[in-house]
């Protein structure tokens, strides 16, 4: 018998105007989109900018349904529409920011499980990591350089 300890690592910055400038113009259209964003049973609001390698910029916000697990998260509808429109566009980085309207959130709200699954797809598919930035509405912003930070032992096409 053997233990394995993975250690995982994230930059966390304090604020906003810390990150390079191309970061924080995403930040804003991740905030922007949260606004839009249809929680109308979590009050949950989630906003993603998908900054692509030639500079376009692909939002999303989490979309719920009254059958819940029909709702979709806004990395997913992010991720996704970015790998429908321009499928052969590396992914450069992935701008979270969640807020809810029943407290403020102030802690880093991260990818959840399935989240990460499908942003490790996309990195694995392009062959060159994503930068994952995430933040709740104020506070610090939270950044892991590639998804293997989020989802170590991750699930891939070479298991199958
Ligand atoms: N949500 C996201 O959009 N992204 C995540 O990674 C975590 C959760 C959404 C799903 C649901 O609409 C609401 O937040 C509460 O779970």
């Amino acid at each position: 018998m053997k233990t394995i300890t993975i250690s995982t690592q994230f930059t966390i910055y304090n604020d906003i105007n810390e990150l390079p400038v191309a970061i924080q113009n995403i930040s804003k259209h991740a905030v922007q989109i949260r606004e839009k964003a249809y929680a109308p049973y979590s009050k949950f609001k989630v906003g993603a900018a998908v900054l692509l390698e030639n500079g376009e910029i692909i939002v999303g916000a989490n979309q719920e349904n009254a059958a819940y697990p029909s709702g979709l998260c806004a990395e997913r509808v992010a991720i996704f529409q970015a790998g429908s429109l321009c499928a052969d566009v590396k992914i450069k980085a992935l701008f979270l920011s969640a807020a809810s309207e029943l407290t403020t959130t102030s802690t880093p709200i991260p990818p959840c499980g399935a989240c990460r699954q499908s942003i490790a797809e996309y990195e694995l598919k392009q062959n060159e990591p994503i930068e994952i930035y995430f933040m709740g509405e104020t506070g610090e912003i939270y950044k892991s350089s590639s998804i293997k930070d989020l989802l170590p032992l991750l699930f891939n096409k070479n298991l199958l």
